[in-house]
């Protein structure tokens, strides 16, 4: 069964709505970590719109689990990362204008760049992750750049219009972890997941990981955050792909 790692960042996007201190990022870690998470994800943004460099230290010494951060492959961002060591860096794109991640990270295209940033990473001892759409050159890149994982994005499985749509963005998915087996890569997938939509992602056999953010934190205010990744736990077990 895969593991869950649970993106807290919309705790701090209320939080800062009224730049508080109220409700705090870390306590929902804890919180998602009683209720089963196996990850805590965070995204320290180059804005710092939601979650900040505070919180970014005080989960790095906090979260029992394993930590994943998430950021952008800008120096300032590494060098932060290089401090707090994450057991895990998730590589994304990062646009200012952007709602949340929107597409993957072009690792063809910054190859060299991330090759830099995957070493510095890894003498560390964090393990680098890349975030990528499901496209066979971006999963061959990524592992070329020496990451031992890739994200596949899982948008436009969640976006999808229609049965057709859908289907053709899982048999996308299928391909891209495929490869990414073959390339002895660990294959997560993220965005967009929900309680209604991870039923047929969850039972695809391969994916090692999934990182869920805005619908357990939207689920979580109605029944609190132990509750709400319970509840997404139980999905994943009760959809999970049986055993070979
Ligand atoms: N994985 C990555 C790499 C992301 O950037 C995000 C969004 O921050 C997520 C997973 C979680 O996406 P969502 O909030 O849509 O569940």
């Amino acid at each position: 069964m895969a593991l869950l790692g649970v993106n807290i960042d919309h705790v701090a996007t209320v939080r800062q709505a009224r730049r508080t201190d109220e409700p705090d990022p870390i306590w929902a870690a804890s919180e998602a970590e009683l209720g089963g998470a196996d990850g805590i994800t965070f995204h320290l943004r180059e804005d710092r719109r939601h979650i900040g460099d505070r919180d970014a230290r005080l989960l790095s010494e906090t979260v029992g689990v394993k930590l994943n951060m998430e950021m952008a492959i800008a120096p300032a961002i590494v060098d932060i990362a290089c401090e707090i060591a994450p057991a895990q860096s998730s590589l994304v794109p990062e646009r200012r204008e952007e709602l949340t991640t929107e597409g993957g990270l072009d690792v063809v295209a910054h190859a060299q760049r991330i090759k830099d940033v995957v070493a510095r990473l890894n003498e560390g001892g964090t393990v680098v992750s890349a975030f990528i759409e499901p496209i066979l050159d971006q999963v061959q890149a990524s592992a070329d750049c020496g990451c031992a994982a890739v994200e596949l994005w899982t948008g436009a499985y969640a976006h999808a219009k229609g049965e057709a749509q859908r289907q053709q963005a899982l048999d996308d998915l299928r391909a891209a972890l495929a490869l990414g087996q073959e390339l002895g890569l660990e294959v997560h997938g993220g965005h967009g997941l929900t309680y209604r939509n991870i039923a047929p992602i969850a039972a695809v056999q391969g994916f090692s990981e999934f990182n869920i953010g805005h619908s357990i934190v939207s689920r979580a205010v109605f029944v609190g955050m132990r509750e709400a990744v319970r509840q997404m736990k139980e999905l994943l077990q009760r959809h999970a792909p049986r055993e070979n």
